[in-house]
């Protein structure tokens, strides 16, 4: 991915794992989540908010200095109940980092899917569905979430992204974590032992929250 992605209202997919996070440390009460592309412009920012959490992942494993990784399950309510956490991973802060035009930009995942579909599309006009995916690869499990972000949508409204990603999904749909278990990145961190995060994370509407970037970039629920 290079340059600016989006100039149109936006939801940002990576669910595995960074826009699942996202959702997760909102939904359990953290106050707000910066997503930074870079590990030192996250550590920078500490230094302006030194009572927030520093978390992400760098090869699926947590940074050296970083507070915590990148799995939906080390942000508890009881961790991160009005707290900050600043976040850099490898793919998702990226495409959020490449959307910095999008005038509406929101995180979406498996786990929020139709919230943020709905809300999405409340926006009006074009729309965007930006998957990180990996590497500069597609990933299944974001074209899966993509799908279901727009699957309540008039048919009339999808372009052909949004056909390819409706089709993946509804095949997809009644073996879900099944599929995603197939993804490339989900056998990845299986074999890194962090299953659970696969699990958690093809959950779908188990967060129905909308997580939406504020003017200053930080993300906050809608
Ligand atoms: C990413 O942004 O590349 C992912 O969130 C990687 C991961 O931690 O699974």
């Amino acid at each position: 991915m290079t340059g600016d992605l989006s100039a149109h209202p936006t939801v940002v997919v990576d669910t595995l794992r960074a826009t699942t996070t996202i959702v997760a440390i909102l939904a359990n009460g953290g106050e707000g989540v910066l997503p930074v592309a870079e590990m030192e412009q996250a550590l920078a920012m500490r230094a302006r908010f030194p009572e927030a959490l520093v978390g992400g992942e760098r090869n699926n494993r947590k940074p050296k200095g970083f507070d915590a990784g990148n799995s939906p399950r080390e942000f508890p309510p009881e961790r991160v109940r009005g707290r900050r956490v600043i976040l850099t991973t490898t793919n998702g802060t990226q495409a959020i980092a490449r959307c910095q035009s999008a005038p509406w930009l929101a995180a979406g995942a498996l786990v929020n899917a139709t919230a943020v579909g709905l809300a999405l599309w409340e926006q009006g006009g074009d729309a965007l569905v930006v998957c990180a995916g990996g590497r500069g690869y597609p990933a299944l499990e974001d074209v899966l979430a993509a799908g279901a972000v727009v699957e309540l949508w008039p048919r009339a409204a999808w372009g052909d992204g949004a056909r390819i990603a409706a089709a993946v999904w509804h095949q997809a749909r009644d073996r879900l974590l099944d599929t995603v278990r197939e993804a490339v990145h989900a056998r990845e961190l299986e074999t890194m032992h962090l299953v659970e995060d696969v699990i958690w994370a093809a959950q779908k509407d188990y967060c129905p929250v909308v997580p939406i970037r504020r003017r200053d970039g930080w993300f906050q629920l809608g």
